[in-house]
């Protein structure tokens, strides 16, 4: 049974993890931990302060991800695709296949319904792996970004699409900041995997941004639950390191290279 397969089994029977990484280690620590470690495009609005996730470039996503394959051993590894590398069949497969040879990641996430699926078909033809995205799509929001699934019309379309992405074949999809209810009749609308960020507890996995759970990213996001505030942690040791340098206690013998005899 091939991976994709298998994380496909898990639906109905455990909960799938998913986190985000952008480098080796960080992905060496949650690997063990998860079923999906994704390098999503967010890292233009986490590392780079951008204002939108579609100033990420092709280039920064291959160096990221071949970063965390350094890190990742058991978990898939699913790449995301930036703004602007899947216009058409052509560009898609071109660009999917530079990322999937040279970060060797298993699958590449693409954000979009109706409007891609001639695009992500075409990829699975090709035998590119290729994970969904729906509700909320941070490559094509403008506005303020809000829950999706509030109006009849919106919770049609986006159940629609999830029904055209299995039929597409891809192997799972991402469902970000979508109502309850819909999240549920998604869930049970469709035998691949859902994959939930402010999607509620109906989806199959949930998947968050590690820097917003671990608390390295000051956000504040209704759907992100903050595990750990590792910016303390690394204030308290940055503060005892600059102690110790201006009071001349660190670098001690301990920490120095000393030939004796000298
Ligand atoms: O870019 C990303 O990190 C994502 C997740 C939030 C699903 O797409």
């Amino acid at each position: 049974m091939n991976k994709f397969q298998k994380l496909i089994n898990k639906k109905n029977k455990s909960k799938i993890v998913s986190l985000t990484a952008y480098s080796k280690n960080m992905a060496s620590v949650i690997d063990n931990y998860c079923d999906i470690v994704l390098v999503g495009d967010s890292l233009g609005s986490v590392l780079y302060n951008y204002y939108s996730t579609r100033s990420v470039t092709l280039g920064m996503m291959i160096e990221h991800s071949k970063s965390v394959r350094l890190g990742v051993k058991k978990s898939l590894m699913v790449v995301d695709m930036p703004f602007n590398t899947y216009r058409n069949n052509k560009d898609a497969l071109k660009n999917a296949k530079k990322i999937m040879s040279k970060t060797k990641c298993d699958a590449v996430k693409l954000e979009g319904g109706r409007k891609i699926i001639n695009i992500i078909k075409f990829l699975i033809k090709n035998k590119i792996p290729v994970m969904g995205h729906l509700g909320l799509l941070p490559q094509s929001e403008t506005g303020r970004f809000r829950f999706k699934g509030k109006k009849n019309l919106e919770r049609n379309k986006i159940l629609n699409e999830a029904k055209l992405l299995e039929e597409a074949g891809v192997f799972s999809i991402v469902l970000e900041c979508i109502e309850t209810s819909l999240a549920k009749l998604i869930t049970r609308s469709i035998k691949i995997p859902t994959i939930g960020i402010g999607a509620s507890n109906y989806c199959d996995g949930q998947i968050l941004v590690t820097d917003d759970l671990v608390g390295l990213n000051p956000v504040k996001v209704k759907f992100v639950k903050k595990y750990s505030n590792i910016q303390q942690i690394i204030k308290k040791a940055v503060s005892k390191f600059s102690k110790d340098v201006r009071m001349k206690k660190f670098p001690n013998k301990k920490h120095s290279y000393i030939i004796k005899n000298i």
